[in-house]
């Protein structure tokens, strides 16, 4: 269950800020930027991303500096035209993301975005050249009937395009629903055996690269729990919601990403 430290698969320490317009988003990144500078020796094996609000995004991404990615929280299946109140991958990317967020949980229940939606839109990511981070996970009642797997198993099956060049960027988060912002924190054995279910799904869809392709876990990840997490066979990294928020928060727990002991 528990792993070898993985040469292949560079660790990603991922920031989700939700809908919180941060009156101290610029100074938090400020920290969060001369923090990765001051580590930036040690952390050559661990990348560092935050998702603000879309209308943070271009300030966020001008002060942000060499070392903090900035990505979206979701995205629009087009690239322009009619569709008020959305978003598109290229617009992200004009706005200075290199990731963005796909099918997180909120987005399933607030929009009710499907798995095919997320499909449209991990491609809509990729044509604008982003790196899309596709959330999958169980509700409470599912994974209490033993149905967790199956579950994640139809959603990774209907929203990742059983294509060519779709897994050469991709990231996959776990997060499960009863999980988030709850403080509840499934066990490492949970942990690991979605891990695993995950990446026995990627390398059989792609058979050269689904070794590679980052599994993030993310729900009620702290400081605290993140050694622990981390630990765990195939997990990649975090998608961190409130801990992230604070730089203070964030960046102990990219200091455990990057110090394993
Ligand atoms: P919390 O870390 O607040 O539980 O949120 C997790 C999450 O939804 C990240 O996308």
């Amino acid at each position: 269950m528990f792993k070898m430290v993985s040469a292949m698969v560079r660790t990603l320490i991922a920031g989700n800020w939700k809908m919180n317009g941060l009156s101290s988003a610029l100074s938090e990144i400020q920290i969060m930027r001369d923090q990765l500078a001051e580590l930036a020796e040690l952390a050559d094996g661990a990348d560092c991303l935050v998702c603000p609000p879309a209308t943070l995004l271009s300030r966020v991404a001008s002060v942000a500096g060499p070392r903090l990615r900035i990505g979206g929280q979701t995205c629009h299946r087009e690239d322009s035209g009619a569709h008020t109140g959305d978003i598109s991958a290229t617009m992200l990317a004009e706005a200075g993301a290199t990731y963005v967020i796909v099918g997180h949980s909120e987005r399933r229940a607030d929009h009710g975005e499907t798995d095919l939606e997320v499909a449209a839109q991990l491609c809509a990511a990729q044509g604008a050249g982003l790196t899309p981070i596709v959330c999958v996970g169980e509700s409470l009642p599912e994974r209490e009937v033993g149905d967790a797997l199956t579950v994640i198993g139809r959603q990774l099956q209907q929203s990742i395009p059983d294509v060519g060049q779709s897994g050469q960027n991709l990231v996959i988060a776990y997060e499960p629903i009863w999980a988030i912002g709850t403080g509840r924190v499934p066990t490492p054995e949970q942990i690991g055996e979605v891990h695993h279910h995950v990446r026995t799904f990627l390398t059989r869809r792609f058979p050269d690269h689904g070794a590679e392709i980052r599994i993030l876990y993310g729900g009620s990840m702290t400081s605290k729990n993140a050694r622990r997490i981390l630990q765990v066979a195939d997990v990649n990294g975090g998608l961190v919601g409130g801990a992230s928020l604070r730089a203070e928060d964030f960046m102990a727990i990219y200091r455990t990403a990057i110090d394993p002991d």
